[in-house]
């Protein structure tokens, strides 16, 4: 009963430690100038990961955000799962956040309405890569997960609401697509539903905002619709991402 009273209480107080997620240096930079943030001099972060911290005051809230940087032999940024389960996971055992917010970009499908430059928030997340062709093992490969429920942030800011399934790869094959179509999902991308894992272990309230890059059952090769489109529609996300951050600013939980 405490515990319950507790959770009722934590969602009823205002949102103060917001953590936002972004895979991408590219997606990322737009927020940092938005909310006037600045690069962790020290790293709250085990030594030897190149996890970066933008941090600051916006609106009252304590906000940061939380790049997985680039890796240390490649140079490009860590997508994908593994990274961005690994940063959600340090970055709430180091910064105890209220909300996790996970931005970035994804493929979205036209015949489910999805167009370039669009802003989803993700009603649930799973993936569509993890097979495991065994009963009830099949659904924990699955792993559907719920974003924190937002009715009036989605209606009062006017954000398409879909589902979203990811994998850790930018192209699709035919056994993808099957297991997106059977997620009925609107959109794809390769971090959410791995955060989605963290936060529901970690039960932190965890919501999904995902632009549109290339279209997935378009003509056109992703890997080209997606570097075209990168920076205009990582435009869109920040403006998106920003318009959410005001609209939590002084709200609960049960606000949103
Ligand atoms: N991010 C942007 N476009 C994507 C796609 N088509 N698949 C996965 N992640 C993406």
């Amino acid at each position: 009963m405490a515990e319950e009273d507790d959770t009722s209480n934590q969602h009823s107080t205002p949102i103060s430690t917001i953590v936002i997620i972004i895979a991408m240096q590219t997606e990322a930079l737009p927020l940092v100038n938005a909310f006037n943030l600045t690069e962790d001099a020290t790293s709250i972060f085990p030594e030897g990961t190149p996890w970066v911290r933008y941090h600051g005051t916006y609106k009252g809230l304590d906000v940061n955000i939380i790049w997985p940087g680039k890796d240390a032999v490649l140079g490009v940024d860590s997508v994908g799962t593994v990274s961005a389960s690994l940063v959600t996971y340090a970055a709430v055992q180091a910064l105890k956040p209220d909300l996790i917010i996970n931005a970035g970009t994804a493929g979205g499908f036209k015949a489910k309405g999805a167009c370039i430059g669009d802003v989803y928030v993700a009603s649930e997340v799973a993936f569509h890569d993890r097979r495991i062709p065994i009963p009830v093992f099949d659904l924990y490969g699955v792993g559907l997960r719920r974003g924190c429920s937002t009715p009036n942030l989605v209606k009062e800011l006017d954000f398409k609401v879909g589902k979203l399934s990811t994998g850790d790869s930018l192209d699709m094959t035919p056994q993808d697509e099957a297991s997106i179509l059977a997620n009925d999902a609107v959109i794809k991308d390769m971090e959410g539903a791995a955060v989605g894992y963290v936060t529901d272990l970690l039960k932190v309230p965890a919501i999904f905002v995902k632009a549109v890059t290339d279209i997935v059952d378009g003509d056109r090769p992703t890997s080209e619709e997606f570097l075209q489109n990168l920076s205009a529609v990582t435009v869109a996300l920040g403006k998106a991402v920003t318009r959410v951050v005001d609209y939590i600013a002084g709200k609960s939980h049960l606000e949103l």
